[in-house]
């Protein structure tokens, strides 16, 4: 197949590059690199045979609807997979006009263009890249999550990203009364984690905000070319859990990937799906923290903070609807394998794709 990948030189997209390509497809990736690594694309194309003749990269914006119309057109894609989006919770809350934008403006052009392509008649297929953050703060009895729960948001990067999978169905609808072919699916990712297990691809975010990268830099002495403080906080040690600090569901990216290859087998015209992507299994803060120590064999310097509002006590997935349906699961099961894959890549590449 030929597959658009936006956000294709960030962390998750260059992973779903690097297994297309490895799959025998052929890939465009836009990126307008605000945030993603030029480094993460000469990567892949390093590691896979006959990359050049099949992954071409455009650095566009998603706002610019005069470049990104052409470009999706010429290369004339079988599926979208729409990963480019801007993803801090606490950023989108002191930037919010910048999160309805990007993720929601930046997406309807990016669909716009999309809808213009294969002369008219549109890319068939669109997965989105959402997240938990859509469901906001379940209460206890609700967790583990299911895909059914009401989505309430309670900060603008969920609200945006809520939104457009509003703008996905009824966009679905309109092409379904008009008898043009058109699926989408929405995945919502948990906390995704690790990294390429052959070593190719890392996780470089900066600032970093996720808790297992965070860890690790600060383990390695790295932290600061990650614009972060070489002592970590963790936020709330008092919440009604075993060992009083937050659970979260972890999933490996790889895995995460592989659920996005079997959703696009599984498109047919007129579906719109909804998956949540997580292992089904919680792990607290301190957990994680006792997770790099043991795979690093060294500690982390951290401290306790006080919780940060709107951090619920327990996050976690439940799968099991993609389980049933696609018949993905979760390969890396363990946290320590998780881990391991990130302090892989961290240890071999210390200032992440900067050289
Ligand atoms: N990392 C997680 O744990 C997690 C969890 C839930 C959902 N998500 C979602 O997954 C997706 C990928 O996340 P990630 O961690 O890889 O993020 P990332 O920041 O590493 O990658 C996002 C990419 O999008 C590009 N981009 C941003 N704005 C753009 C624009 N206007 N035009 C073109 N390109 C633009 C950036 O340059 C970057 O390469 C996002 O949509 C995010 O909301 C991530």
């Amino acid at each position: 197949m030929r597959i658009l990948v936006t956000g294709g030189a960030g962390y998750i997209g260059s992973h779903a590059t690097l297994r297309l390509l490895r799959d025998g497809h052929e890939v465009l990736v836009i990126d307008n690199l605000s945030r993603g690594h030029a480094g993460a694309l000469g990567a892949v194309r390093r590691s896979v045979a006959n990359a050049e003749a099949r992954l071409t990269f455009a650095k566009i914006d998603l706002l610019d609807e005069a470049a990104l119309v052409p470009a999706v057109s010429a290369f004339d894609p079988d599926a979208v997979l729409h990963f480019a989006a801007m993803a801090y919770v606490g950023e989108s809350v002191a930037s919010p006009l910048e999160y309805w934008r990007v993720n929601v403006a930046g997406g309807v052009s990016l669909l716009r263009a999309c809808a213009a392509s294969r002369g008219g008649a549109g890319v068939p297929r669109f997965v989105f890249s959402s997240t938990t953050a859509t469901y906001g703060q379940p209460a206890p009895h609700e967790v583990p999550i299911v895909e059914t729960m009401a989505q309430a948001p309670i900060n603008p990067y969920g609200a945006s990203k809520l939104a457009m999978e509003r703008v996905l169905r009824d966009h679905a609808a309109a092409c379904s009364a008009a008898g043009r072919e058109f699926s989408c699916a929405f995945l919502r990712y948990f906390n995704v984690a690790g990294c390429d297990r052959a070593g190719v691809l890392g996780e470089h975010h900066a600032p970093e905000t996720h808790l297992i990268p965070t860890l690790i830099q600060a383990a390695l002495g790295i932290r600061e070319h990650f614009r972060g403080e070489n002592v970590v906080t963790l936020y709330g040690s008092d919440y009604p859990t075993p060992d009083g600090t937050a659970i979260r569901d972890y999933i490996h990216v790889e895995d995460l990937v592989d659920a996005h290859v079997r959703v696009l087998a599984a498109m047919s015209p007129g579906r719109v799906l909804a998956y949540n992507l997580g292992r089904g299994r919680g792990s607290s803060v301190k957990e994680v923290v006792a997770s790099v120590e043991r795979v690093l064999g060294r500690s982390v310097p951290v401290k306790m903070g006080p919780r940060r509002a709107g951090d619920p006590a327990e996050l976690t997935a439940d799968a099991s609807l993609i389980a049933r349906e696609l018949g993905w699961s979760p390969r890396v099961a363990d946290l320590d394998d998780i881990v391991s894959s990130a302090c892989s890549w961290f240890a071999a590449h210390r200032r992440g794709y900067d050289v």
